[in-house]
C-alpha cells in the first residue's frame, strides 16, 4: 500500500520536476521519500543549489519561506500549509524597533525559526548549528537575539565578550523536557550520554554531555563509541538515529517530545501536494529582497 504510494510520489515528482526537502522532525516514512533530509542549516544550504523548478517542503512554514527567499524564481509548495512553528511568531517588528532605538552598536540576530517579516528587519540569521560561529564574527558588541531565549542564552554563555539582550520566545517541545525527567532517564541508564538541542532550558543543557542541532546530535551519536544515548530533542530524530545506528539504543525523556506541527506532514498530504501544487509560499518582491539579505549573510559567515 505504502510501496504503491511511494511509487506514485516518485512518479509525480519526476513528472512535475519537484525536489522534496524534509526536516528530521517529520515522520520517518516522510523522511524516507524525501530527496534531502536535514537540519535547518543543511536544508537552507541545499536550497541554494537545486536544479528542479519546484520545491516541496516537508516541515514548517518558516522553512518553506527560507527556501523561497533563497530561490525566488522557484515555486515552493508546503506539504501542509498549516504546519507552522509557534516560536516563529514570538517576537514583533515593533519590539525589534524598540530595542534598536536603545543601542547604537546593535546587531539583531534572528534564529531561522522566525517569519519572513522578522527576518526582513534583522541583520543576520542563524540556525542552531551555526549560531556561535556567526555571532562570534559580528563586529557589534550588543546582540539582540530573537525569537528563542534558550538558544540565545546558550550562545551568550559561550561569548562573554558580547552583551546579549534576550527575547522571551521559546519552543514548547524543547521547553517541556525537564531536568527531572533527564535525571530519571539517567538513573535507568547511568552509562548513557545525554545529547541535547540548544532550544532546551539551561538546567537541561547543564546536565548534558553534548549540545547541538539535530544533525549534530545524529552525527555525535553515530561517531561515538558509546552505545546508549538519552535524546533531548523532538522524537523525529529517532528515525535517522536508528537507521544509522541499528545496534545502539536511544532513550526519550517523556512523552511530550513531539512537535504537533511537524507531525502534520503525512505521506497522504505529500501526494496531494504533488498532485495539486497549490499550497504555495507567496511573498512580495520587496519582502523577498529584504528578508533574503540576513539569510545570505548567514550563509557567507558560516
Ligand atoms: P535544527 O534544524 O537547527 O536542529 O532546529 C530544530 C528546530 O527546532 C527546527 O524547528
Ligand atoms: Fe517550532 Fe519547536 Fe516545532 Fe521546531 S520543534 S518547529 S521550534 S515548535
Amino acid at each position: 500500500m505504502s510501496e504503491c504510494r511511494n511509487d506514485k510520489i516518485h512518479k509525480l515528482k519526476q513528472e512535475k520536476d519537484v525536489v522534496i526537502l524534509a526536516h528530521y522532525y517529520v515522520d520517518g516514512e516522510v523522511q524516507r521519500i524525501a530527496d534531502y533530509v536535514g537540519d535547518s542549516y543543511f536544508l537552507s544550504k541545499v536550497a541554494t543549489g537545486l536544479e528542479q523548478k519546484n520545491i516541496l517542503f516537508c516541515g514548517v512554514k518558516f522553512m518553506g519561506e527560507s527556501a523561497k527567499l533563497l530561490n525566488p524564481e522557484k515555486k515552493v509548495v508546503m506539504a501542509d500549509d498549516l504546519a507552522d512553528c509557534p516560536m516563529a511568531h514570538m517576537v514583533t517588528v515593533e519590539k525589534i524597533a524598540e530595542v534598536r532605538a536603545q543601542y547604537d552598536d546593535l546587531a539583531v540576530v534572528c534564529y531561522v525559526n522566525s517569519t519572513a517579516e522578522i527576518k526582513a528587519v534583522s541583520d543576520v540569521c542563524v540556525t542552531s548549528s551555526n549560531a556561535l560561529r556567526v555571532v562570534e564574527k559580528l563586529p557589534q558588541k550588543n546582540i539582540f537575539f530573537v525569537p528563542d531565549e534558550n538558544l540565545g542564552r546558550y550562545v551568550a554563555k559561550k561569548l562573554p565578550q558580547k552583551n546579549f539582550i534576550f527575547n522571551d520566545g521559546f519552543c514548547h517541545v524543547h521547553k517541556s523536557i525537564s531536568v527531572e525527567n533527564v535525571m530519571k532517564a539517567k538513573e535507568v541508564c547511568p552509562d548513557a550520554l545525554v545529547l541535547t538541542h540548544p532550544e532546551c532550558t539551561e538546567d537541561v543543557i547543564a546536565v548534558s554531555d553534548f549540545v547541538g542541532s539535530t544533525s549534530e546530535i545524529i552525527d555525535y551519536a553515530t561517531n561515538s563509541d558509546c552505545e546508549r544515548f538519552i535524546i533531548c530533542t523532538e522524537m523525529g530524530v529517532f528515525f535517522e538515529l536508528q537507521e544509522k545506528n541499528p545496534n545502539k539504543k536511544f532513550y526519550s525523556v517523556g512523552h511530550r517530545q513531539f512537535c504537533p506541527n511537524m507531525k502534520k506532514v503525512t505521506l497522504d498530504k505529500v501526494e496531494q501536494a504533488l498532485l495539486n501544487m497549490d499550497s504555495e509560499i507567496v511573498l512580495s518582491e520587496k519582502l523577498i529582497e529584504e528578508a533574503r539579505k540576513p539569510l545570505q549573510r548567514m550563509l557567507e559567515l558560516s
